[in-house]
Parts: C-alpha cells; sequence; structure tokens
C-alpha cells in the first residue's frame, strides 16, 4: 500500500449497511498527521458509525471498504475490545460513559488498572492519573469522586481515559454538546496542548462555529456520502451550512407572527430543597410569569439552577418550602410528572437518555407512549391512529429512520432528541417547558423545530425554553428571564436583550 508519511488515517470506499439504512456510502477521505479535522453533517449523516469503525465497536469484515491507518490497513478484530486503543486510537463517545460513584483514577484505568502480585496497584493507579492529568493541563483530582464534578470536569476525565500513553488519534464525538461556554474553552484550550504533542485529533460537533476556533481542515458528510474536505481557512459559516444541508439557508430562526395574551401561568419567589439533602437550598427564590402564546427564553450559566427550576414545576424533584406556582390565577400544587402533565403543563427533558426515552421500544410506541389515551377506545388502542399521528410528528421533524417500528437505540443523537421532543408535542400541552431543546441537533432540523415552536405558540401555547445557546435564545424568545446562582435575577423583552446583558446577569456583575 502506498506510504504517505503525511497521511495518518485514509478511509477508502467504505460502506456500512444496516437493516433499512446504509449508514455509509461509499465515503473516501484522508486525514493528516497532526491536525485537528472537524467531521460534520446533518444528523444521521453518519459521523458516529465512523467513529465507531475506527473504534472497533464495528470490526473488520463487517464494512465495506478499507481503512489505512499509519499507511497500513485497520483490521480490527471482533473479540479485542481494547485493539484500537493499543494501536493509539482514542475516542471519546457521544455519551458520558463514567462511573459517578468511582473515584476520576478509577475510572480513567477502568478495567486495565496497574495490578501487581494480584492486587491493584493503587499508588501507580492515582500516580498515573496525575500523570495524564498534568500533562495535557488537566485541572481535575485523581482522587475526586466523578459525581461531585461538573460536567466540564467529567469531560476531561473521559478524554483522559481515552487517552493511554501512546495515543496518536483522538476522536471526539460532540464532546461539547453539554458544557457552558467557559467549559467550552477550555476544552479548546486542551486541543491545542494535545495538537502540541502530536496528536491528530478529529472533532465532530453541531456547533459549527466551534470548527472555526479549533479545527484545520472540514469533511462535510450528508447521508452517508463524503461531500467534500477543505481546509477550515478556506470555509465561512454560510459555506459550510450550505454544503451540510445541500441547500442554502438564509436565516436560523424563523420569524413569528406571535402576539402574546394575558399572563396564564406565574411563578412567585418559589424557594425550594434538595429532595434528597433538606440541608441544601437547590432554589433560592425563582419568580417569572409567562402569557398565552409567548416564549419565554431562560438563560443562564450551567449549574445556575435552570433545570433545577423546570424540574421542580415539573412536580419531579426540589421540595417547595415557599413560593407560589399559579395557573390561570389560581394556585396549584404539583406532586408529580402525573399532576403536571393533567394541569396542561408537559416537560421536554434535558437528559433525553434518563428521562425520555425507552430506547428498547420502538420509535413508534416512544412518541405515542406518554399519550396513548388519545387512541384509546373502548380499552383497545386504535393502531393506525396511533401510526399516523406518530408519523406526522415523525414527517414534520424529518426523523432518519427506515421505519417507526425500528427500536429508539438504533437512531443517530440527533434523532432520538427529535423523538422525545415529538412525544410531548402529541401531549397537546397549554404550557410546554423545553429544557435545551436543540442540543445535539443539527442546523436543518434546529429550524424545523423553531418553526414548530412558532406554531405552537401562534395556536395559543405558551412555552418556557431553557437554551445554553445565547444566539437561540435571543432569536426564539419574546421574552428572556436570566438566572444566576439559584436566583432569578431579571427578565426583560427580547427587543432590550443583547449577550452583553444576559452574560452579565448570568454572572451576577450585574443584579436584574
Ligand atoms: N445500530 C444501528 N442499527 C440500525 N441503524 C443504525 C444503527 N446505528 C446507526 N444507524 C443509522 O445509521 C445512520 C447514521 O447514524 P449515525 O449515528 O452515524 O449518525 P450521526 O451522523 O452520528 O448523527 P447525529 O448527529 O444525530 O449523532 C442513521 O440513519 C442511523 O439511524
Ligand atoms: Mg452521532
Amino acid at each position: 500500500m502506498a506510504m504517505n508519511n503525511d497521511i495518518i488515517l485514509e478511509f477508502r470506499n467504505v460502506t456500512k449497511r444496516f437493516p433499512g439504512v446504509v449508514a455509509l456510502s461509499d465515503a473516501s477521505f484522508q486525514i493528516r498527521r497532526g491536525e485537528i479535522h472537524g467531521i460534520c453533517g446533518e444528523n444521521g449523516a453518519g459521523k458516529s458509525t465512523l467513529m465507531k469503525i475506527l473504534s472497533g465497536v464495528y470490526p473488520h469484515g463487517t464494512y465495506e471498504g478499507h481503512v489505512i491507518y499509519n499507511g497500513e490497513e485497520l483490521k480490527l478484530r471482533a473479540s479485542s475490545i481494547h485493539e484500537a486503543a493499543e494501536r493509539g486510537i482514542a475516542i471519546v463517545y457521544q455519551e458520558l460513559t463514567l462511573i459517578p460513584t468511582m473515584t476520576v483514577g478509577e475510572n480513567v484505568f477502568l478495567g486495565r488498572e496497574p495490578v501487581e502480585f494480584g492486587v491493584i496497584n493503587r499508588d501507580k493507579l492515582y500516580a498515573d492519573t496525575r500523570a495524564i492529568l498534568s500533562k495535557y493541563q488537566m485541572d481535575v483530582s485523581p482522587l475526586e469522586i466523578v459525581k461531585n464534578l461538573g460536567v466540564g470536569k467529567m469531560q476531561m476525565v473521559e478524554i483522559a481515559k481515552a487517552l493511554s500513553e501512546n495515543a496518536k488519534v483522538l476522536i471526539l464525538d460532540e464532546p461539547t454538546s453539554a458544557l457552558s461556554k467557559a467549559e467550552v474553552e477550555k476544552l479548546m484550550g486542551i486541543l491545542r496542548g494535545l495538537k502540541e504533542h502530536g496528536v491528530t485529533c478529529i472533532y465532530i460537533s453541531h456547533k459549527l462555529e466551534e470548527f472555526f476556533q479549533i479545527t484545520d481542515s472540514i469533511t462535510v458528510l450528508r447521508d452517508g456520502k463524503m461531500i467534500t474536505t477543505q481546509p477550515t481557512s478556506e470555509l465561512n459559516l454560510e459555506k459550510l451550512v450550505s454544503t451540510m444541508v445541500g441547500r442554502e439557508m438564509k436565516e436560523r430562526f424563523p420569524k413569528g407572527k406571535r402576539s402574546p395574551g394575558r399572563v396564564i401561568f406565574e411563578v412567585e419567589n418559589l424557594h425550594a430543597l434538595d429532595p434528597n439533602d433538606s440541608e441544601r437550598e437547590v432554589l433560592k427564590g425563582v419568580s417569572f410569569d409567562l402569557r398565552e402564546g409567548e416564549i419565554l427564553g431562560i438563560a443562564g450559566l450551567m449549574g445556575s439552577g435552570r433545570t433545577e427550576l423546570v424540574m421542580t414545576i415539573f412536580g419531579e424533584y426540589g421540595k417547595i418550602t415557599s413560593g407560589k406556582i399559579r395557573l390561570n390565577g389560581r394556585e396549584i400544587k404539583i406532586k408529580s410528572s402525573h399532576e403536571a402533565m393533567l394541569h396542561g403543563i408537559s416537560l421536554v427533558p434535558e437528559d433525553r437518555k434518563q428521562h425520555g426515552l425507552v430506547l428498547i421500544q420502538s420509535i413508534l410506541r416512544n412518541i405515542s407512549l406518554a399519550n396513548l389515551d388519545q387512541f384509546a377506545h373502548w380499552f383497545r388502542i386504535d393502531d393506525s391512529a396511533e401510526l399516523k399521528a406518530s408519523l406526522s410528528f415523525a414527517k414534520s421533524l424529518a426523523i432518519k429512520a427506515p421505519d417507526l417500528h425500528a427500536p429508539a437505540d438504533s437512531l443517530s443523537g440527533g434523532n432520538q432528541q427529535k423523538v422525545v421532543i415529538s412525544k410531548w408535542l402529541m401531549s397537546k400541552p397549554k404550557v410546554l417547558i423545553m429544557d435545551d431543546p436543540t442540543r445535539g441537533v443539527d442546523v436543518g432540523a434546529k429550524f424545523e423545530i423553531y418553526k414548530l415552536m412558532n406554531d405552537l405558540s401562534e395556536s395559543g401555547i405558551s412555552i418556557i425554553m431553557i437554551s445554553s445557546e445565547l444566539e437561540e435564545v435571543v432569536g426564539m424568545s419574546d421574552r428572556i428571564m436570566v438566572m444566576c446562582e439559584d436566583k432569578s435575577n431579571g427578565t426583560f423583552d427580547v427587543s432590550e436583550a443583547t449577550q452583553e446583558r444576559i452574560m452579565a446577569l448570568a454572572t451576577g456583575i450585574s443584579a436584574g
């Protein structure tokens, strides 16, 4: 095979088929040694599949074509899960894989602990962990229990775990989808450090701005096909988006024509305790109101209490100690998600794996699960009505699946998110709470979700949307409430919103 020392990895005509789906179709491209190479494409384009081929999840023989690594064909065996890592290919998956109750060091060396005379050498384990962490300037203690870390640090541990002594290629599959702006900056610093150490990096993300901060070149996939590889310096955001979606996209946020009405939902000075630790106050005074047919954006840093707030309103988290929640002027007390739904309040949760989806169930059932009463006639489920309604949501959100009977875990990450959204939209709520609804969703589908939000609000449904993307909050909301340290720190009209103002309130520099 031809040796070209500048090229560390080459895909030659790679095709990967699943029943009813061609996830990759004759994809060919090269990755240069030492570069940061971005891969982008819509949900279901085949990005994660490509990375799973590199890591041996789909071993040699389960796909067509060739993967050339350091001048030789990569032939990973099905039987050996550590083979890719041993050959220097490290991968950080789309979903975090750490064990929360174990320490950082135990996680980093899980399954490959240093053993001496039949026992784990804990001193060496922690020393080696400390060495990796400090080599790449990761500011985490090896002895810390993982569940006490924020997502940003968990992500670092995830990377440290993937990097063994001889890592040559590091693959990051949507590493920043749960990170705050500051944490993303930190990660970028770590990646630059890795580059200095000669590590080649493959970077997958839906936050397209990041490609322009960090990558040297970008490959675009669409429907499993390689569309182009180009130096980042020759691209810009508009070009990248139109290459990805195959058409020009003029606006990122569709214009709605809403006219919010009277106030229907009010939260007044809400205080609540952690249900598992009554010493800890998780909400320290939150107030806002919501009008009929309005979209209220909730901005704030990661950890500012936004998710805790909406989970508490939904009856699934904090123990309310004082304050009031009113719906249509009447005080309500919600003790479970079931009660919330009876009041017409729905929540699209942040963590789709834990709260949103039953992965082994079909896509169809996942959409209709919370809404089966709509299709029940004389104690029987009207299958065709269920299918018809679910199909219409799957179509409008462009869920990419061979059919709705496939299990939810066969969907790509972003398409799973669309299923969760469909499920809650079908329940026809009066108040719809969406916690980071477009996380991990590609630009085209984001636009579809925004359009749906516009339609819903125009039909009179009120929406509360948590978002970490400032552009999105400003682009979609009528008013914006900013949270800081478990309190609401100001609400204002979107016409008065600037990113600076939101950041000042979110960081507590100014008070609203
Ligand atoms: N185990 C599987 N069984 C069946 N189909 C699968 C499986 N894994 C992936 N697919 C399908 O292959 C296609 C590519 O999926 P992949 O996960 O690679 O997409 P992706 O580009 O990573 O998308 P996302 O941005 O949403 O993460 C999708 O249509 C997906 O439904
Ligand atoms: Mg993916």
